[in-house]
């Protein structure tokens, strides 16, 4: 039987408004029709054990085996001058549980969470705009927590945290997840957010190839700015500014 039910879920996060789902299509789905019915309170969260359609960044599909990971989208009430800040936010909430159990993490621009290069963690941040308006914000998040790569094809590049931190209790996880999010989600346009995003980013200074949709370059990730983005010097000795996409180290 799962850890997770509706009624263990709501006991213990309340008074957070709570969405369980056993199976569903994408938690990040829901909390977007969540927000276009109604106006839910900032920190409310949709939980599923297991999606079907789970979305990843750049189109990707996102799934982990029902019970092994943590799949989840909080929602906010950001500022629309926030909106930069909510990825980065999800990516450094995970370091800072990861670096609970002694252990090291790095963000991969822009939030991929890796520990030895491994991707643990993954965000997807969603604003839900009714014309002009921003109705609010969802920040989707999935956490590799028990899943068991070996002999797939993610074996050299995913990660669980179980594997390295020991046996781990989902619900509490998640619990220190959301407080991380409630504490650091007023605080979006803070120096301090982005310094502590900042210092845990893994590739400043390394050579990167660049992976857009209208092509690919190479250089090396000399900074980022105060919105996030990427600067990246070409061996042209241009400087890009990148504020979305995937990069490679090497
Ligand atoms: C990435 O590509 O790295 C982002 C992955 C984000 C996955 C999470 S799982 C919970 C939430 N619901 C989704 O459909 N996606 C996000």
């Amino acid at each position: 039987m799962s850890d997770f039910t509706g009624e263990r879920l709501q006991a213990a996060l309340a008074p957070r408004a709570v969405h369980f789902y056993r199976q569903t299509g994408s938690t990040n789905d829901h909390a977007m029709a969540w927000l276009e019915e109604g106006i839910p309170t900032a920190g409310s969260v949709v939980i599923a054990d297991e999606q079907t359609h789970g979305r990843g960044r750049m189109g990707r599909a996102w799934y982990a085996p029902p019970g092994a990971a943590l799949m989840f989208s909080y929602i906010l009430h950001p500022p629309a001058n926030a909106l930069a800040y909510v990825g980065m936010m999800g990516a450094l909430v995970c370091c800072e549980l990861a670096e609970t159990y002694g252990i090291r993490a790095g963000i991969k621009w822009p939030n991929d969470v890796q520990i030895d290069g491994r991707k643990l963690c993954g965000v997807l941040p969603e604003a839900c705009w009714r014309g002009a308006e921003l109705r609010g914000v969802v920040l989707g998040i999935g956490l590799n927590v028990s899943i068991n790569f070996a002999g797939t094809e993610f074996k050299d590049t995913a990660l669980s945290l179980q594997t390295v931190a020991g046996k781990l209790d989902r619900l509490d996880l998640l619990d220190r997840l959301l407080q991380r999010l409630d504490y650091w989600s007023v605080r979006l346009n803070s120096d301090d957010l982005y310094t502590n995003w900042r210092e845990r980013l893994a590739m400043l200074g390394r050579r990167v190839t660049i992976n857009r949709i209208d092509g690919y370059a190479e250089g090396v990730a000399e900074s980022v700015d105060r919105l996030g983005a990427l600067l990246i010097r070409t061996d042209a000795g241009t400087l890009h500014r990148m504020i979305a996409g995937d990069i490679t180290l090497g």
